[in-house]
């Protein structure tokens, strides 16, 4: 490959654009700008070589220039500068209005392009540097450079196909390419389509080798030089991995989950990526589901501050700017409610219940700024999501003003064909492009379709202008054109300066289930150095490549630390004793190792237990139907728990599992997700109380599968069981409930819940008002109505960290209401015996709701307000939006 790299080929005008820019805005700065200006395809010599460039290319972003101070701040007539620049600016806007005016479309070219107008007049842009008036411009002029096939590239996306030429095979050589590398599922050379302008993006192509070497092709031989946008599945780290997203969430952390997005992208950069397919935002209500894994569980409002702080932390202020990338939010809209949790499921749901309970997270990533969108698998409502215009643009685009561009999942628009709804490619490609995909990722329809959609007339061309139109705009903003390139030297394995931080990750994100106080009155954890015997069993214990989880970036097992390692090195420094024993396989039958795994739990003072799933058991394609241990480490757990000795049991997994038998006989429980990198350091420095937990559960953890789909904000029903013992059958007069007669209706360990090493107790749950005219509840959407507070202590004796959290319901609406919705929380760190009071502003977005037409609102209602430390929240206060008539009536 590198040989035919080396070949000689067209002088590389990188950057010509912009060379051409610092040329001309310089030479305006200093010298006569009309000779900057009066040729209108003007030939320039650059450093690679000879170049013409048509006058549209240059004058828009020179008139940008000409606003910057920079440009004129190195002139030699220093005294003129000024004039200078007045003058330059003013000749660039008569050039440009005298040259648009010749044009025969003038008028609508003066116009505020098509895709940026709501058909409404609504929403104003989500994304503010992709709105830029100058950046159209160079979006305009390069699109009307473009033939069809060109166009057409920049909506196709394609893998690393692993060819090593970019020629078209010739007679000779076919045979030779073909033994070397087997043709790809959609027979297609992305080299050849890379060095043709044929490909717009490719996915999960990593490494700045391999990146570059098909950047070359695309911007050193393509006609156009457009280059590529690289897109990877970077959902929690690159090469240092933090937690799995579903345990970041239980940080209750979105400063640190920022900070962890930005080092990712930092780190991907070095390596050529420039779009991260992340952050995945669908609310999971029901963890058979395997991709619950990838999300922030299964609430609106947490999801939604998670999802702004994952585009913060990727797109920071400027796309632009080097370390940070384009932000994916995924998968739009609703695959979380897949049915029965059922992977690629359909979604069947009321309007009101997708926009209250889980649109609201892409919104969040989408008003952050995210500057492209995936469609989903998933049919919402009969309507597959990857050509659903109802989400696409009447929401996505119309309501929220996102003007960025959607790509579609992995085949999605070939799927459409399995969904029913297309009986061929042409179909298919149709509705996808029309319902507002723009980017067809690996069906191999687009490149193929199109065209004949086009010529045939089935298509309006306009269609595929536009979403080239916001495919350009988006490599224009993130500078792609100006820095194709990886850059910076190439992080290659875990960054040692950055595993203090993903260790923090892991630490806040563990939740300290159950620490019961054992028969010396002391609860079990943190863990006693006078434990000198320590028995570590169970098959996660040494176990490095379960520890980073599913999507696990590019993350090297070698960087990982193991539990075992990290507690053999604890054992060291304290001169306790660390035995150890697999004991079973994650998912295995045989009960061979259960003879030493006894042995060493016997031969110990205190056993930790290591068990749970592997990673390949959630994430994509991972539903479950039983949400037990797997294999047979729940008859490990028994044995062990037989023999007598305490047990701390950590338990690693994707989802909430069903812990019922583990919570009645186990001391001390602690759900650890997949910690990452920092894995065995993270959970030592827990255990030995280093750190206090402060996780919280972003998900109900089940007594039983059955109770799925499980969620604290549920309806209350017209027969809710309230009073009555749920954990005794049904008899006279507790029958006729909502209600099992084989479980409780509550969850094991309800969301938000989560213990620490200290304690905390909530008192003086106030409101600074007690009534709120209806009229002002309607008004300024954006300002808090009333804020509410509690008093919090720290009760224990450490300084520990809490999630405060405050839920609100709403009863007397139009709507039935959920029996409470967190609608605030904050981390606050407490020294022993230190109270503070913790407020929470409540304005119209948490106390709205969706009415019958599918708007939010605030009717006159009663509000309670809970704030505490889980779901189970019981200090409350109240209060009322009262109406003009109620108002009337009080005087
Ligand atoms: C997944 C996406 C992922 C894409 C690209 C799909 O199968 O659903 O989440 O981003 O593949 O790897």
């Amino acid at each position: 490959m590198r040989e035919l790299l080396s070949q000689p080929i067209a002088p590389r005008p990188v950057c010509y654009v912009s060379q051409v820019i610092e040329k001309a805005t310089c030479a305006m700065g200093c010298m006569n700008p009309m000779i900057t200006f009066l040729p209108l395809n003007t030939s320039w010599s650059t450093e690679r070589g000879p170049l013409t460039v048509h006058w549209r290319e240059f004058v828009p972003p020179m008139i940008s220039k000409c606003c910057q101070r920079e440009v004129f701040a190195n002139t030699p007539v220093a005294g003129l500068r000024v004039n200078f620049r007045l003058h330059g600016l003013l000749f660039c806007i008569v050039v440009w209005l005298v040259t648009a005016g010749c044009e025969p479309n003038a008028a609508a070219r003066a116009a505020k392009p098509a895709s940026m107008q709501h058909p409404t007049g609504a929403a104003r842009p989500s994304n503010a540097q992709l709105a830029d008036p100058i950046l159209e411009a160079r979006v305009d002029l390069l699109l009307r450079r473009m033939t069809l096939e060109e166009k057409i590239g920049q909506l196709v996306q394609y893998n690393d196909t692993g060819d090593v030429s970019p020629e078209p095979p010739t007679r000779g050589k076919q045979g030779v390419i073909a033994a070397l590398n087997p043709e790809s599922g959609n027979h297609v050379n992305a080299m050849q389509l890379a060095a043709t302008g044929r490909l717009g993006s490719m996915l999960n192509t990593i490494g700045a080798e391999r990146t570059n070497t098909y950047q070359h092709l695309a911007v050193d031989r393509s006609r156009l030089h457009i280059p590529l946008l690289f897109g990877a599945d970077v959902i929690h780290g690159f090469r240092t991995i933090y937690p799995v997203p579903l345990g970041l969430a239980a940080s209750f952390d979105p400063e640190l989950v920022t900070e962890l997005s930005h080092m990712a992208a930092e780190e991907a950069t070095t390596a050529g990526i420039r779009w991260f397919y992340s952050p995945m935002v669908d609310i999971s209500r029901d963890p058979r589901w395997g991709r619950t894994v990838e999300g922030a569980g299964e609430d609106a409002y947490l999801g939604a501050a998670m999802a702004r702080a994952y585009i913060r932390g990727y797109q920071g202020d400027s796309l632009s700017k080097p370390g940070n990338v384009a932000a994916s939010v995924k998968h739009f809209a609703a695959y979380g409610a897949a049915e029965a949790g059922r992977e690629y499921n359909t979604t069947d749901m009321s309007e009101i219940r997708l926009r209250q309970d889980y649109l609201p997270p892409y919104r969040a990533a989408v008003e952050a700024g995210a500057a492209t969108v995936m469609s989903a698998f998933n049919s919402l409502n009969g309507v597959p999501s990857s050509a659903n215009p109802f989400l696409l643009t009447s929401i996505l685009r119309g309501e929220w003003g996102f003007n960025g561009f959607v790509v579609s999942d992995y085949t999605a628009v070939m799927e459409l064909m399995n969904h029913g709804i297309a009986l061929d490619p042409a179909t298919a490609t149709r509705k996808a492009i029309t319902a507002g995909v723009d980017v067809d990722m690996m069906s191999h329809f687009y490149d193929t379709q199109l065209p004949g959609l086009i010529k045939s007339g089935q298509l309006p061309m306009a269609v595929v202008d536009e979403a080239v139109r916001r495919v350009l705009r988006v490599k224009f903003a993130t500078g792609l054109f100006e820095h194709p390139y990886a850059e910076g030297v190439e992080v290659t394995a875990a960054v040692a300066a950055h595993r203090p931080l993903v260790r923090q990750a892991a630490e806040e994100s563990f939740v300290l289930l159950q620490n019961d106080k054992l028969a010396d009155g002391a609860p079990l954890l943190p863990l006693s150095p006078a434990r000198k015997r320590v028995a570590l069993i169970g098959p996660l214990a040494d176990d490095k490549a379960d520890m980073i989880g599913a999507w696990a970036g590019a993350g090297n097992e070698g960087d990982i630390v193991t539990l075992r390692q990290a507690l053999a090195q604890r054992a060291q420094q304290l001169g306790t004793t660390l035995l150890y024993s697999q004991g079973t396989e994650i998912d295995g039958s045989t009960q061979a190792g259960f003879a030493e795994a006894l042995e060493v739990a016997n031969a110990a003072d205190v056993v930790i237990l290591a068990l749970g799933e592997s990673s390949a058991m959630s994430g994509e394609a991972g539903s479950r139907a039983y949400l037990d241990l797997p294999g047979n480490q729940q008859q490990l757990l028994e044995a062990v728990v037989a023999s007598g000795k305490p047990v701390v049991l950590l338990i690693f997994s994707g989802r909430p599992l069903v812990l019922d038998w583990a919570a009645k006989h186990v001391p001390a429980i602690m759900e650890v997700w997949f910690p990452g990198t920092e894995a065995g350091n993270a959970i030592a420095n827990v255990l030995y109380g280093d750190v206090s937990p402060s996780g919280k559960l972003p998900m109900s953890f089940p007594r039983a599968v059955g109770q799925e789909p499980l969620y604290y904000n549920q309806f209350p029903t017209g027969r809710p069981p309230t009073g009555i013992d749920l954990s005794k059958p049904p008899g006279d007069g507790t029958r006729f409930f909502s209600r099992y007669m084989d479980v409780p209706n509550s969850a094991l360990f309800p969301f938000g819940y989560g213990l620490s090493y200290s304690s905390f107790s909530y008192k003086d749950v106030e409101l600074s008002k007690s009534s709120i005219p209806l009229a002002q509840a309607l008004s300024g959407q954006s300002l808090p109505l009333l804020e509410a507070t509690a008093i919090v202590t720290n009760t224990g004796d450490r300084t520990a960290t809490e999630v405060v959290q405050c839920y609100v319901r709403n009863l007397g609406a139009s709507i039935e209401q959920p029996v409470r919705s967190l609608e605030g929380f904050r981390r606050v760190t407490l020294a022993p015996g230190e109270s503070k009071p913790v407020s929470f502003p409540l304005g119209f977005n948490e106390l709205s709701f969706f009415n019958l037409e599918n708007k939010p609102t605030i009717e006159a209602t009663h509000y309670t307000v809970w704030i505490g430390g889980s779901s189970s929240a019981s200090q409350e206060a109240t209060f009322e939006v009262v109406s003009p008539s109620a108002i009337a009536g009080l005087h």
